[in-house]
């Protein structure tokens, strides 16, 4: 097993590729703490891991507001023991609408959640990490951090922020033995694309959008997560790692 008594937090984890992390780093070994503001979905996940015989809690979380971040992971490391791996991946999509149509609040919203509770949940794993001398955190950016998209603006800036600051902690908490690293998913058949699923049209372009022709199944990002986790990854920090079937190469 490839995280065997690893202690793993996931934020955004009730759903799509956090739930599939989730699921994934339990039959990898791992215990996981489902950090998430859905609490029937946390809950109900964190059921179903224990009832297969894994170790699974679940917490409600806001990754926008640092107190509630700052409790979740001193509640993990609590509850654990220790804090190995830290999977930032909660995020949402926002409303889709031109730059100059956005409100400061529907700009804030996707930033906060997107890239600043990104900041938040490194902010406070890191010393826990540090004093470890050992972890491994994940951060989940896009296709979209790399190239634009009309009515995308938060988003891109936010998932393109997430490139860079995993590369910035990357470099601050390396020579603690901490490897800091980001999947990049493409288009992944999970809840935050529902609304582009009713225009059958536009769903068959976006499927085509990429080399491989289709979209992707969370658990294919959670494979890459798992990867970058894990020991096999060792010598690997400062990256994000694609996950989108070659949609970059459009
Ligand atoms: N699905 C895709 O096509 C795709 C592509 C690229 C990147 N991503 C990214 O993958 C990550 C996971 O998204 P997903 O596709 O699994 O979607 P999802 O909607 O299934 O999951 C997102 C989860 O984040 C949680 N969440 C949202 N805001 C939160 C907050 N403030 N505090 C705590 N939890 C919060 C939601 O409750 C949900 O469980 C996101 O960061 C998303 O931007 C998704």
């Amino acid at each position: 097993m490839q995280l065997e008594g690893k202690n793993a937090l996931i934020t955004g984890g009730a759903s799509g590729i956090g739930r599939a992390t989730a699921i994934k780093m339990a039959s990898e070994g791992a215990n996981v703490m489902i950090a998430d503001r859905d609490i029937e979905r946390g809950e109900m996940l964190a059921g179903d891991i224990e009832a297969s015989g894994s170790t699974a809690v679940f917490r409600e979380i806001n990754v926008a507001q640092e107190q509630s971040v700052q409790e979740a992971v001193v509640f993990a490391h609590k509850r654990f023991g220790s804090l190995d791996i830290l999977f930032n991946n909660a995020g949402v999509g926002g409303q889709e609408k031109k730059l100059h149509a956005l409100s400061e609040a529907e700009w804030d919203q996707v930033v906060d959640v997107n890239l600043k509770g990104v900041f938040l949940g490194i902010k406070h794993a890191a010393p826990i990490m540090m004093e470890q001398g050992s972890g491994a955190i994940i951060n989940t950016s896009s296709v979209l951090g790399f190239k634009g998209k009309k009515r995308t603006g938060p988003y891109n800036a936010s998932k393109g922020g997430l490139v860079t600051l995993t590369k910035n902690a990357a470099l601050e908490y390396g020579r603690y033995g901490i490897r800091v690293n980001a999947v990049g998913p493409g288009v992944i058949d999970t809840p935050i694309v529902d609304n582009w699923r009713e225009d059958q049209r536009k769903w068959d372009v976006i499927s085509s959008a990429n080399a491989l022709g289709r979209i992707g199944k969370p658990e294919e990002v959670a494979e890459a997560v798992v990867f970058l986790a894990s020991e096999q990854a060792s010598f690997i920090t400062g990256e994000t790692l694609m996950v989108d079937g070659g949609g970059l190469t459009f």
